[in-house]
């Protein structure tokens, strides 16, 4: 549905009102009506890198979920203010790893003896506290467009070639890289379960894995399947298949294509006229695709019709961007995100190292 005009003119006038004191950012999975109103659009890893980007800014207005304002006030000076313009847009797969829970799988690994030889290596989709952890056991932060080099990175910290990475929290992504772009195999993979004493794991699984993938996933990648893709080949002959790797591991193998939004993007923009295309990530983001190419003569479908949007990211609509810059414009700080300085500095170190990845 179009956008309440009343609606995009108060955000038009309030955001004109705040001028160089505001800088929006919005993730690729936001709605039409809000990434209208983004200064800069991109994946997790574009988006950590820009809200530094303006110093200037007194806020900073994140269209995206929790994790990504965090890692926004991680990165940005004390005196920025981050804010979501819904508290309650978190993500399922973040909720997955507590610190409790993380604390206690360490703990498990330890009596193992096989700590010592293991580099956490967190995906970006984590609350600040799983960041600190990362930080504090010398791991790196890692996003769906370089968990690759981040993988490399962990790994080529010993010498020897025999440490493990304990992936957290994406399970699929961290088997899908360590399999598709690694060369590992499943076996080499082994699946913590936070619910289960000792993870469910044995000390001879612990010992022999390279991989301890925590027993987290996406609610919305996780629902496309193989029979998504076998049935997409069948109805779009020549279609190609491009997916997010937080697919489950089958989906993946059975994709031509495998990137983060980013990604998807940028191989939609270079693909030739004619061309089909069968897409694996939110919805949102898909049909602003399939616009957009169709007047390139490319076609871009859905990958399953039956997955649907990210409910926490399409919380951020425009009544709630409009209130929190209209607030802001007000002289009011609603919604901020603030991470206490003791966590932030810990997680700030494993940002820090992702940003660094050769
Ligand atoms: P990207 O880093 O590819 O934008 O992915 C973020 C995300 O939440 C995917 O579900
Ligand atoms: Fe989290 Fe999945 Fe939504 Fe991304 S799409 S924010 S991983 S729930």
């Amino acid at each position: 549905a179009p956008s309440d005009p009343d609606l995009v003119e108060r955000a038009r006038a309030a955001k004109e009102k705040l001028g160089d004191k505001v800088f929006v950012l919005g993730h690729h999975y936001q709605r039409d009506e809000v990434i209208a109103f983004a200064d800069v659009t991109g994946d997790s890893f574009k988006l950590a890198q820009k809200a530094a980007a303006r110093p200037e800014a007194e806020y900073i207005v994140f269209c995206g979920v929790h994790f990504m304002a965090e890692s926004a006030d991680i990165l940005t000076s004390d005196t920025q203010r981050v804010v979501l313009p819904d508290l309650a847009a978190g993500c399922s797969m973040a909720d997955m790893a507590t610190a409790e829970q993380v604390a206690e799988c360490w703990d498990v690994l330890t009596e193992a003896g096989v700590a010592q030889d293991t580099v956490p290596v967190s995906y970006m989709n984590s609350s600040a506290d799983i960041k600190a952890f990362t930080g504090r056991h010398g791991g790196t932060i890692c996003t769906s467009s370089n968990a690759e080099r981040a993988l490399r990175w962990a790994f080529g910290r010993r010498e020897d070639g025999r440490g493990k990475v304990l992936f957290l929290p994406d399970q699929h992504l961290g088997r899908n890289t360590a399999v598709r772009d690694m060369g590992m195999s499943l076996d080499d993979c082994v699946v913590y379960n936070p619910h289960k004493p000792g993870g469910g794991l044995t000390r001879q699984q612990l010992a022999d894995a390279r991989m301890i993938l925590w027993r987290g996933h996406c609610s919305v990648h996780g629902r496309f399947s193989l029979d998504s893709v076998n049935e997409v080949r069948e109805r779009v002959p020549g279609v190609n298949v491009l997916v997010h790797p937080e697919c489950r591991h089958e989906v993946v193998a059975a994709a031509d294509y495998v990137g983060s939004t980013e990604y998807i993007i940028k191989t939609l923009q270079e693909a030739p006229a004619g061309s089909k295309w069968a897409i694996g990530t939110e919805l949102n983001l898909v049909r602003r695709l399939a616009n957009r190419f169709a007047g390139e003569g490319k076609e871009v479908v859905f990958l399953d019709r039956t997955v649907c949007f990210c409910s926490t990211m399409n919380r951020i609509d425009l009544p709630h961007l409009v209130w929190a810059l209209e607030s802001l414009a007000d002289g009011r700080t609603v919604n901020r995100i603030e991470v206490d300085p003791e966590t932030a500095d810990l997680a700030k170190l494993a940002l820090e190292r992702m940003l660094a990845l050769p």
